[in-house]
């Protein structure tokens, strides 16, 4: 990557980030810890795999995956996005058109004749690459079924992979179906987004119910890498303290980052890029860029 003096992402590599709030507390009432990018992993690398998840819908996972994922190629990572939701907005906001995809993540998952390179896909961003969905996914929900070692499909497709990328991240459907099982039993760590909304806190308990059944019978490794705060709107009282409620209820697990809302994002969708390219000097830009460093922060601290 290029950078010039006084580059703001050069500087964020260099130095980190750290208190900024006179008082020193995040938006979660919380002190600011310095977050500091790790050193980048050895090579070979095996990447990490991280779910996107929450069953409720429009919380932000897709538009934290693109966006989370074009901020950590900023910090020299590469990454592979999975589209794993039949709607396929993840290849939507990055300007792929669904309808005319050939080979998609379904064949791959069904299709034993399909070669990761007739889907792998190159996205506008340099270093983060896509393996796209449509509704031909909604099939797999139910062909799964009648697999062998259904649950561990999606693990077999990103195996191999894990050696090409640093990190993967996985865009689950608003489900908690055999998809979203797949995605949990291939992954590493699960990133919940929530909405600050009044309804945020309702059906958590189902998701990490699921959650906790992924760890005892498919995958022990799995491990909740952080709750995130999303569509904060931090002028009104009703947005801080849904954001309480949910420290109280997940302490430590939320993310010092919250994402707060602003119609750059739905922009961005239209415009089939990341707001890291779209808008790179915006609040909503620099918001992901320190949502990459923390998160890269707790995958090492793991
Ligand atoms: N921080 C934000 N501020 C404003 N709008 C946002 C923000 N984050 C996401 N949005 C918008 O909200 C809508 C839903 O977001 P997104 O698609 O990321 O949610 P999702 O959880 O993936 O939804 P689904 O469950 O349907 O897959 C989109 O139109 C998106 O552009
Ligand atoms: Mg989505």
């Amino acid at each position: 990557m290029e950078t010039v003096p006084g580059d703001p992402i050069a500087k964020l590599i260099a130095n980190g980030i750290g208190p900024v709030d006179d008082d020193g507390l995040g938006p979660t009432g919380r002190p600011l810890p310095h977050l500091k990018l790790p050193e980048p992993p050895p090579q070979p690398t095996k990447g990490i795999v991280i779910a996107m998840c929450n069953q409720k819908g429009g919380v932000g996972k897709t538009t934290t995956t693109i966006n989370l994922g074009a901020a950590l190629t900023e910090l020299g990572r590469k990454v592979l996005l999975v589209d794993f939701d039949p709607q396929g907005s993840l290849s939507v906001g990055l300007g792929i058109n669904p309808h005319t995809l050939g080979e998609s993540i379904y064949n791959l998952l069904l299709d034993d004749e399909t070669e990761l390179s007739e889907v792998l896909t190159q996205t506008p961003v340099a270093n983060m690459d896509l393996l796209p969905s449509n509704i031909d996914l909604s099939a797999a929900e139910i062909q799964l079924v009648s697999e062998v070692a259904r649950e561990y499909t999606l693990s077999r497709v990103l195996e191999p992979l894990r050696h090409d990328y640093d990190v993967i991240l996985v865009d689950c459907a608003p489900s908690l179906g055999l998809l979203t099982v797949n995605a949990l039993t291939a992954a590493d760590y699960v990133v919940m987004p929530l909405e600050c909304e009044y309804f945020a806190l309702r059906g958590i308990a189902m998701l990490t119910d699921t959650i906790r059944k992924v760890q005892k019978r498919l995958n022990p490794d799995l491990k909740i890498l952080g709750v995130l705060g999303t569509m904060f709107d931090a002028r009104t009282l009703h947005s801080r303290e849904v954001l309480e409620r949910v420290v109280q209820a997940f302490g430590e697990q939320v993310f010092h980052t919250v994402i707060r809302r602003t119609v750059k994002f739905p922009e961005t969708t239209v415009a089939g890029e990341p707001i890291t390219t779209y808008a790179s000097s915006s609040a909503g830009a620099s918001s992901y860029r320190t949502l990459a460093l923390e998160v890269l922060q707790r995958c090492k601290a793991n």
